[in-house]
């Protein structure tokens, strides 16, 4: 018999019902998985958000405030999917109280927070997960594959990006997600850790950096209640100041020699959701965007020197990993909250065992003992060094 998970989420916006909506998904999607859902408490301080969670999506209750999620007893995983700086309370809270936590990126708003969590989930010896969603979508899965089966040689550099538009409308509202007391830092907490962390995953550590940032756009209208960073103000609409950065670039190196630059922007024209990387090596190349996520380019040095020479565009299929179970045969696509599901499924299996997960809060860490010395190298104009920041004695 299946053990049968009960879910509580905090925090029913994007991410919330993503997470809900995808943890249903499971059960037709993957017959052979080794647990059930059961969605049992929705918590979220908006009433229209907590009677969507209990009439749209089934959730048993909804309550006004995360603690009613964090000391039910029917929950085994509390989800956190609210504002950063949210996560480190409900977080560390969800772990005191046993239960194994799945918090979306970034862990905290700010790299101190993500140790603080990091450390109290080993302290309660707990299952984590993290919202590393794009590590999922199978043509990266297959890019790893390709990158440890060393078909591409060695690797030599790497560039990375995050650039998406959502704060690119200057009448864009001043949600949360610009403010640092509610989010902690700007893209580099929110988008350039997607784009580092698939970095990690595809070529390793991080040893040295040089950082820099800039908020393009200072001022925003103030948000009515309800709105979030996808809607517009009106032009005499009262304003409010931007506190975190809208720009983050980086030169890296990696540990194993490679070289490697990130770039990440809410605050561009162009790119709508450019979650990109390219990495070259010295018998191939590769680049995905999430934008046509189900497409990568790949290019493989013929030794012969008698093959027609360039990138060959690979379509998603259910050759490659996960796929099958939404689509079967070739080049029929899938979509962002497909991803979603594939990272419930395999951080529910985790849990279901009561073995550690990755990407948990481990990679969390990693991610923001990168920040740090990021943020350190913005301030110096120098190169700094990356070292880990994680509590050694937790
Ligand atoms: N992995 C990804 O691709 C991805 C994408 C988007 C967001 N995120 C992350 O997910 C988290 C949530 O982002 P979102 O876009 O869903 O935000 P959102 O603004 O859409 O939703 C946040 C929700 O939290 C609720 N909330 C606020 N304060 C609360 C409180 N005190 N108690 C309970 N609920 C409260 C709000 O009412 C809202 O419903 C963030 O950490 C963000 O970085 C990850």
């Amino acid at each position: 018999m299946r053990p049968r998970l009960g879910l509580g989420v905090v925090g029913f916006g994007w991410m919330g019902q993503a997470h809900s909506r995808s943890a249903a998904r499971i059960s037709s999607l993957f017959p052979d998985r080794t647990f059930d859902v059961d969605l049992v408490v929705c918590g979220d301080n908006v009433a229209g958000r907590r009677e969507q969670a209990t009439d749209g999506f089934g959730f048993r209750e909804s309550v006004d405030s995360w603690h009613g999620v964090v000391d039910h007893s029917d929950v085994d995983v509390v989800y956190v999917t609210a504002p950063n700086m949210l996560h480190e309370e409900v977080a560390c809270a969800a772990a005191s109280a046993g239960k194994a936590v799945f918090c979306e990126k970034p862990v905290g708003g700010k790299p101190d927070q993500t140790v603080r969590v990091d450390a109290a989930a080993r302290r309660a010896g707990v299952v984590t997960g993290v919202g590393y969603n794009y590590r999922w979508a199978p043509l990266v899965q297959h890019a790893k594959q390709l990158i440890e089966s060393g078909a591409l040689g060695e690797i030599t550099n790497y560039r990375g990006r995050f650039f998406s538009m959502y704060g690119a409308d200057p009448m864009g509202l001043l949600s949360w997600r610009f403010l640092v007391d509610e989010a902690g830092h700007g893209v580099s907490s929110d988008i350039l850790s997607h784009a580092v962390d698939l970095a990690h995953m595809l070529v390793g550590p991080i040893t040295s950096v040089s950082g820099t940032q800039e908020t393009f756009i200072k001022e925003r209208p103030l948000p009515r209640a309800g709105g979030t960073h996808y809607d517009r103000g009106r032009p005499d609409d009262p304003t409010g100041a931007v506190t975190n950065e809208d720009y983050a670039a980086a030169m890296v190196v990696f540990d194993n020699g490679a070289r490697g630059t990130f770039e990440s922007s809410r605050a561009i024209i162009g790119p709508e959701s450019q979650m990109a990387f390219d990495v070259y090596g010295t018998k191939g190349a590769l680049r995905w965007n999430l934008e046509t996520m189900n497409e990568m380019d790949v290019f493989l040095v013929d030794e012969t020197g008698t093959a027609p020479r360039g990138y060959t565009k690979v379509y998603a299929g259910d050759r490659y990993p996960f796929h099958g179970h939404f689509v079967p045969g070739d080049a029929n696509s899938i979509g962002y909250e497909d991803l979603k599901v594939i990272e419930n499924h395999e951080f529910l299996t985790a849990v279901a065992a009561g073995e550690q997960h990755e990407p948990g809060f481990a990679q969390a860490v990693e991610y923001v003992s990168f920040q740090h010395a990021w943020l350190r190298s913005c301030e110096s104009g120098s190169w700094e060094t990356v070292t880990s920041i994680r509590q050694e004695d937790a």
